[in-house]
């Protein structure tokens, strides 16, 4: 349901760097103009900033740089049936808030993002720094009814679609290296963290958490994970914008979504794998359970896995595990 908030944002943003009329605006929304007024105080006090003139009305010079509801769902270009946005100004994880909302019986599908968490959670239970207001954490929910065995083709179909988008976002490709993280340059600028609960030997419901460094310098993580870490904003030289960023992400996961559930995206999931794919016929080193396996990528399974080629030319294949890449030498 769009609020006057949604209707005076949309206006705003139709006419650009235009002016809006207080006068238009009033009749249009069914209320008087100093209600819109008041609705104009309110979205200041959010960040945004209006040049305003009596005669000409209101005139947007500045989007906050921080998440906005009403901002991203005015940006939404695909809105998925029922869905709904969930958004907070900190919360511990967006993925455990998710799976508290579903248990709570929140109807699916919906995404919740936070402008901080205080335990942004990664994969093996790693810390993702997440006191930055300037970056992405997202949680979106969903009721697939799979086999859990796909879950992990379920991540990297979601992770080349990331890629796309970043690609066409930011206008510099990114990669992905198996299983889950969003590379430029050799450095991560984002991780995925897919959680299920699983019925028998389906899928009840999933939870696709996505943490994107998009505006925080670097500089401001522990030196070893800055070192290895990327920013969209050093990718683009320049600010991104970060709710119209939120509101493509939303669009463009509810579409991959929906090709995952069609079984549509094994129509060009192994060209996009091998467009963004940074590990083929790489020399890496595999670890997993504590053990260290080295060997050569050659591809992936059909579950997803990661096809290693040993020294003595046998393949195994890994369902996970932390990869480095070797050295080139
Ligand atoms: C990884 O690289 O290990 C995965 C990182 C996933 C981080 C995101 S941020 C939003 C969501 N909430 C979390 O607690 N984790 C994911």
């Amino acid at each position: 349901m769009p609020t006057a908030e949604h209707v005076i944002l949309r206006e705003l943003m139709a006419h650009d760097s235009g002016w809006v009329s207080g006068a238009k605006l009033a009749p249009k929304l069914g209320i008087s103009r100093v209600a819109v007024w008041q609705h104009m105080e309110k979205l200041r006090a959010a960040g945004f900033e209006f040049e305003a003139q009596r005669a000409r009305g209101y005139r947007l010079s500045r989007k906050p740089d921080t998440l906005h509801a009403a901002l991203i769902e005015v940006q939404l270009k695909v809105v998925p049936k029922h869905f709904s946005l969930v958004l907070l100004d900190e919360i511990d994880s967006t993925n455990d808030e998710a799976a508290r909302q579903l248990a709570a019986g929140r109807p699916v599908p919906f995404v919740v993002m936070a402008r901080r968490q205080t335990r942004g959670r990664g994969r093996f239970g790693r810390t993702w720094h997440s006191d930055s207001k300037a970056n992405l954490y997202a949680s979106f929910a969903f009721r697939p009814r799979v086999a859990p065995d796909r879950m992990q083709t379920f991540t990297l179909w979601m992770g080349l679609n990331i890629c796309e988008l970043l690609a066409r976002f930011i206008g510099i490709p990114p990669g992905i290296k198996w299983p889950n993280d969003i590379l430029f340059d050799g450095r991560k600028a984002g991780g995925m963290l897919t959680e299920a609960r699983v019925d028998a030997d389906q899928i009840r419901d999933l939870i696709f958490g996505l943490g994107l460094n998009v505006n925080s310098p670097v500089g401001a993580l522990p030196p070893e994970l800055a070192r290895r870490a990327i920013a969209l904003s050093e990718v683009a030289g320049g600010p991104v914008d970060l709710n119209r960023l939120a509101a493509a992400v939303i669009g463009r996961v509810h579409l991959a979504y929906q090709k995952f559930a069609d079984g549509e995206h094994l129509k060009t999931f192994a060209d996009l794998w091998h467009h963004y794919d940074l590990l083929r016929n790489k020399s890496i080193t595999l670890l997993e359970g504590g053990r260290r396996h080295r060997g050569t990528v050659t591809g992936l399974d059909d579950e997803g896995a990661l096809l290693l080629r040993d020294e003595h030319g046998h393949t195994q294949r890994f369902r996970a595990g932390e990869v480095t890449l070797e050295k080139a030498s």
